[in-house]
């Protein structure tokens, strides 16, 4: 770990992640009020989405290129997702948020399902394993209800001879010793995990627009590279813009693991489960007795509870105000509030379980998503 006793990567998270220290450390720049002032003035709805209005997006690349012009249409959406196993609710969060800027701008989405990356990457993953939950996700993020004309997926493995000419110009200008630098690869890394960052970076350039990322703030480094390399290729650098990552039920260290499933909601989670888990392991600011929360109140700074419906569940920033106010008085008890956030998760989860169920004819079409601006949903 790094002298500053956390560290990100694409591929772990470790220790209690310092947000404003990670801008440093990666080069981004923080996003501040007056940005956000000229985004909202550019929307349709003039509404911030909940992500950005409470910081949960804080930092970015670029992105006063892309609002300067917004009204040209002059950007496109990529984004993706990494089959290592099944879904859980902090990794929509980037889906949501494209969906937001779908919504407002009606931009093009692409989906990358990475497929290759977590084959090289877990150990233990067989090629088959990888092939169904690849199969699975997919279908998680198209019960979002991105916009089918303009949603574009592929997976990396089935769309490569497309990838590949430009995955190869990326990789020639990146040498061994700046690999290591940007992704930690050392020397039991193995070929596939060293060439596929040439193949993250290609979308970037599948129009002559503007490229905004939106994703957690542990895929800069890709970014990174590709904005180092990008025009001296004729290509245009990357925008982003950087989610925190959803904090785990037991504490605001790191982030919710799906290898470690206590610590996670997973999107097929039913009521029962999701009440369960709340229950016995969400973190909460709350006193060790009932006498000293009524006397001395709760602490929202810390609690997971609070936090998560300040990033996902709660959208009224009045209701929200209120719950802190009446947690600081002691007026709630931790319990009611876990209550009413797996009340809220359960019924955002089981419309989406209900999406998804209704999308698995697209299934079909899944084998065959590598064509690009074709309407692939449909
Ligand atoms: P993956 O599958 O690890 O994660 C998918 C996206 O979810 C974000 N994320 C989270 N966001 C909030 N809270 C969390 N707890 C949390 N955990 C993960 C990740 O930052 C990511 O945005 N290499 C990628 C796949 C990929 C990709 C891309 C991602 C391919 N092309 C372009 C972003 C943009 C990966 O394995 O993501």
């Amino acid at each position: 770990m790094s002298e500053e006793n956390f560290k990100v990567t694409p591929w772990e998270i470790e220790g209690k992640v310092d947000y404003q220290k990670l801008i440093k450390q990666f080069g981004t720049t923080a996003i501040d009020k007056q940005l956000l002032e000229k985004l909202k003035n550019k929307t349709k709805s003039k509404r911030l989405s909940a992500f950005f209005r409470r910081g949960f997006i804080y930092s970015h690349r670029d992105l006063e290129k892309i609002i300067d012009n917004i009204d040209k249409n002059n950007f496109f959406i990529y984004t993706g997702r990494g089959p290592s196993g099944k879904m859980h609710i902090g990794h929509l969060i980037p889906f949501m948020i494209s969906k937001w800027f779908q919504d407002e701008f009606d931009c093009n989405v692409y989906i990358a399902m990475a497929d290759d990356e977590k084959f090289v990457f877990k150990d233990k993953l067989t090629f088959e394993e990888m092939e169904k939950t690849a199969k699975d996700n997919f279908l998680d993020i198209s019960a979002i209800g991105l916009n089918p004309d303009k949603t574009f997926f592929f997976s990396d493995i089935e769309y490569i001879s497309k990838l590949y000419p430009v995955a190869l110009k990326f990789s020639k200008k990146i040498n061994f010793s700046t690999a290591k630098a940007v992704f930690g690869f050392n020397n039991e890394s193995n070929l596939g995990q060293f060439f596929y960052p040439a193949v993250q970076i290609v979308p970037t350039t599948f129009e002559n627009k503007n490229c905004l990322i939106p994703a957690g703030i542990d895929q800069d480094p890709y970014w990174r590279i590709q904005r180092d390399v990008a025009e001296k290729l004729g290509y245009k650098k990357v925008v982003a813009v950087h989610n925190k990552l959803l904090p785990p039920l037991q504490g605001l260290e790191g982030k919710m693991s799906s290898s470690v499933g206590d610590t996670a909601i997973f999107l097929d989670d039913d009521s029962k489960t999701i009440e369960k888990k709340i229950n016995k392991y969400a973190f909460s600011g709350g006193q060790p007795t009932l006498e000293e929360q009524r006397k001395k109140g709760g602490n929202t700074e810390i609690c997971v509870v609070y936090s998560w419906l300040e990033i996902l569940f709660e959208d009224s920033d009045e209701k929200l105000e209120q719950r802190k106010k009446d947690c600081k008085s002691g007026k709630i008890l931790c319990g009611e509030c876990k209550k009413y956030l797996s009340d809220k998760i359960s019924k955002t989860l089981k419309q989406h379980q209900e999406n998804k169920i209704k999308n698995s004819p697209l299934i079909e079409k899944y084998k065959y998503s590598g064509i690009l601006a074709q309407k692939m949903w449909k």
